[in-house]
């Protein structure tokens, strides 16, 4: 059988490294696949490094559309990223009759049920592996390998810059700002760290696991969303003393009235698995309600490991060429006549533990008005710490951790807190989820 045609839209870090696990592996590949899978067709801006990068193996060429639109490609790899001229090009492939793989997770977050309604149209296939995780196959366990289960809660460490910076502001207690720019020269950060520090990289790839986990469509405009710049040394340290590890989490769980999708710090207890992946690796929990909890873990960016992923998809969408295009795994695991409308909860009515860090003047009676103010709003508390003042200092830290309670009854006890005359300035405070049973 020939090979398969395959037009590349980007060379850059995961395309080349596309293209050098494809050459390096290729014997393999085509055992697996059933045939060849050949790059044909590169698309890049800076057309003299593509040449050198690809030789005679395929024609280079800056005009992405061109690749597109061609007869002879029969997969179009996207890994131009951003969302506008990418999903541009997506849908010219998919109008085309091309299949797509993309790693393109802020396309999908935004323009995903657009693109998936085009493809199906067009029986095409759009597969996004490289998306979420780089290499982990989160997005097949989810969509095949868990097919059996009733998804409960996805919660992931899914992005690799912002769990560098907290990784090493525990371990050698380096500020926020020193960290972010060694990850920005190592490389590991988003072109605008801002996607990875406020949390928005992670609400992209978590809108597209919880689509997938509860069959609902993409809904990235109603994350919430929350990174780790505004984290203090005093804060991560607090955490330690109380037995856990903070963490920027992606959480999406199922509730009997819709569906939890949120981004933020979360203090998870350091004898969790999840709590001790360091570094740029990601890792994902899913509980399913047969399997119970399962952990995918690896290396969530990079070259290779990303190609890993972009490679697993050319081989299932040249496999599935030979198949029945009714019969093939749905873009976001159910079918699409039958995507559920399953509300996502707004944040006030999430359920969470929480660490609360408040400054209180060193007086009688401090803790006794936090307290009272908590017990109004029906929080108990788990457990308080009181810091001794510094020498010379008034004020000394108060740090509470309290049961699971919803988030409206939080927000309004912080606002009262706030008010006391006693506390100074802001309360602090940090979700906790011990991912254990619910
Ligand atoms: N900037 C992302 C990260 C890259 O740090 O995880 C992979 O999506």
């Amino acid at each position: 059988m020939k090979p398969i045609n395959v037009g590349l839209l980007g060379i850059g870090t995961v395309g080349g490294g596309t293209f050098t696990v494809l050459r390096r592996n290729q014997e393999e590949i085509t055992r697996r696949a059933g045939r060849g899978i050949a790059i044909r067709m590169v698309a890049d801006k800076d057309v003299e490094r593509a040449k050198k990068l690809v030789g005679e193996a395929a024609t280079v060429t800056a005009d992405a559309f061109e690749v597109a639109r061609h007869p002879d490609i029969q997969i179009v790899i996207e890994l131009i990223g951003g969302y506008t001229v990418a999903k541009d090009l997506v849908l010219t492939a998919i109008e085309h009759g091309k299949h797509v793989v993309t790693a393109n997770k802020a396309m999908l977050a935004l323009h995903g049920n657009e693109i998936f309604a085009a493809a199906q149209n067009k029986g095409v296939m759009v597969a996004f592996e490289a998306a979420v995780g780089g290499g982990i196959p989160i997005i097949k366990a989810l969509r095949e390998g868990l097919t059996a289960n009733r998804i409960e809660w996805v919660a992931g460490i899914i992005n690799g810059t912002s769990n560098f910076i907290l990784s090493e502001m525990r371990d050698k207690g380096k500020g926020f700002d020193e960290v972010l720019k060694e990850a920005q020269k190592l490389g590991y950060a988003e072109a605008d760290p801002t996607f990875d520090i406020e949390g928005i990289d992670s609400a992209h790839k978590l809108t597209i696991l919880s689509a997938i986990a509860f069959g609902i469509p993409v809904q990235f405009e109603k994350a919430y969303t929350e990174g780790i710049s505004k984290l203090t040394q005093e804060d991560i340290r607090y955490a330690g003393e109380l037995g856990y590890r903070i963490k920027l989490l992606g959480i999406t769980k199922r509730k009997a009235n819709g569906v939890e999708l949120r981004v933020h710090p979360t203090l998870v207890p350091e004898r969790r698995l999840i709590a001790n992946v360091e570094g740029v690796m990601n890792a994902i929990l899913v509980k399913g309600d047969a399997v119970g909890a399962t952990l995918y873990y690896g290396a969530g960016a990079g070259a290779e490991p990303t190609a890993s992923a972009v490679v697993a998809d050319l081989v299932d969408v040249t496999r599935m060429e030979t198949a029945d295009p009714k019969h093939r795994v749905p873009h976001l695991a159910f079918q699409p006549d039958v995507l559920s409308n399953l509300p996502i909860l707004p944040m006030t009515e999430v359920e969470t533990s929480y660490y609360l860090r408040m400054r209180a003047f060193d007086k009688p009676g401090v803790l006794a008005d936090v307290t009272r103010i908590l017990a109004d709003s029906s929080i108990s508390i788990e457990a308080v710490i009181q810091k001794e003042p510094a020498e010379g200092q008034e004020l000394v830290d108060i740090i509470m951790l309290t049961h699971r309670t919803v988030e409206k009854n939080v927000n309004a006890a912080i606002a009262r807190i706030e008010k006391l005359s006693t506390i100074s300035g802001k309360v602090t405070r940090i979700r906790l989820e011990e991912l254990g049973k619910n």
